[in-house]
């Protein structure tokens, strides 16, 4: 009969505790995204209706909560760590929060903490964040007229966000502009907004237009402008290489031989990128979803709370994990919407 002594067994335990998280698809879940609000300064059209209800504010996991759940990540193979929304930074203690989480920076375990912000709240926070050990944040910009900026944001000011990512850049920090490629709203800008990252040193990512919340009579095929469409017309401009670099995130980059600059392509409609999907996402309540674009959901809240040890969080996570779908159902090749998730992207942070 094989002995197994008591060593033994406990040294297997510890190699199912810190096995890396693979998912059905044999992929690699290293890359958490926590949405620590799902509340917003602003109310970009294709993210939230006007009139929003938001969570009760004594739903929220506190942010120990959310310090042991990304910590319990950390432990199990996460080596990035993005913050969303919502607007991350409107979330009270945040800093505090961020200064938590550093010390898995200084300890190696995480190679990347990171956020993405609508930058209204950068002029505060960007040297706090850079001397935490950011080092390169995400900010969404549409546009580069102010007009169309409160249109699209109807509550926000240029001016504030354009301030917060020069404070952003004093402090030191790389910023790269995710600007959602919208029809009939910034085709028009298309080289405003390139020629004004190069200018400025940012990289610069455009994003396909998703199907993403109950947004009344929105109709998102007649905003859909595909990134093979904007690619060309950049294309018919400049050279254009494409990299192998890559982010950790969804998008797919070239160089522009004539600035030097980087640009990103986000593309789940015209190109699905999910075969190489790495992420999963936790909510400011403790779901954890296993995909942006699908309802599925894990709730992590009530492990969490159930025991201060965190062998329930472990099991539950990897029980999410093996059931992460193999991509999402976005399609509007036919002429219509489907795949459509009705959830906001607010709720998880994109
Ligand atoms: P980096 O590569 O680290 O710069 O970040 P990222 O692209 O992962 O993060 P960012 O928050 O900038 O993502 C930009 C947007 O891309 C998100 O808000 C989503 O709209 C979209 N996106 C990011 N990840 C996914 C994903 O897994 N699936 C889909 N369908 N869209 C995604
Ligand atoms: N489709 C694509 N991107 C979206 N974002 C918000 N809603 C959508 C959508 N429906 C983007 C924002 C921001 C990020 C958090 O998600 O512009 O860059
Ligand atoms: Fe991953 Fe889902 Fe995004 Fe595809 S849509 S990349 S599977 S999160």
């Amino acid at each position: 009969m094989l002995a197994v002594r008591p060593a033994d067994f406990y040294h297997c335990r510890m190699d199912i505790l810190s096995a890396p998280l693979i998912d059905p698809f044999a992929r690699a879940i290293d890359y958490l995204r926590v949405s620590v609000t799902d509340r917003c300064d602003f109310r970009c059209v294709y993210c939230m209706s006007e009139n929003m209800t938001f969570l009760p504010k004594a739903d929220l996991l506190t942010l120990e909560e959310l310090d042991r759940l990304c910590s319990t990540f950390v432990g199990m193979g996460v080596k990035k760590l993005r913050i969303t929304g919502g607007e991350p930074l409107v979330r009270k203690g945040i800093l505090t929060f961020f200064q938590a989480m550093s010390r898995h920076l200084a300890s190696g375990a995480l190679q990347e903490l990171t956020l993405t912000t609508n930058g209204s709240q950068l002029r505060k926070y960007a040297a706090d964040l850079a001397a935490v050990g950011v080092k390169r944040i995400n900010v969404s910009l549409d546009t580069l007229d102010a007009a169309k900026f409160a249109q699209i944001t109807r509550w926000g000011r240029l001016d504030q966000v354009l301030d917060g990512i020069q404070a952003a850049k004093d402090a030191g920090l790389r910023v790269k502009i995710n600007a959602v490629a919208l029809k009939g709203f910034n085709e028009d800008e298309l080289f405003t907004l390139t020629d004004w990252c190069a200018d400025q040193g940012h990289d610069l990512t455009f994003i396909e237009v998703m199907p993403m919340g109950d947004l009344g009579n929105e109709d998102r095929l007649d905003q859909y402008w595909s990134l093979k469409d904007l690619r060309s017309t950049i294309a018919a401009r400049h050279r254009l290489t494409d990299l192998t670099v890559r982010t950790g995130g969804p998008a797919r980059y070239v160089r522009v031989e004539e600035t030097g600059q980087k640009i990103g392509f986000i593309t789940p409609l015209t190109h699905n990128f999910c075969e190489s999907c790495n992420r999963v996402r936790l909510t400011c309540t403790g779901e954890l979803y296993m995909c942006l674009g699908q309802e599925d959901m894990a709730d992590l809240r009530a492990p969490l709370r159930a025991s201060p040890d965190d062998a329930a969080l472990q099991a539950a996570i990897r029980a999410a994990i093996a059931r992460k779908p193999k991509g999402h159902d976005f399609d509007y090749s036919r002429q219509t919407v489907a795949g459509k998730v009705t959830r906001h992207m607010s709720h998880t942070g994109g």
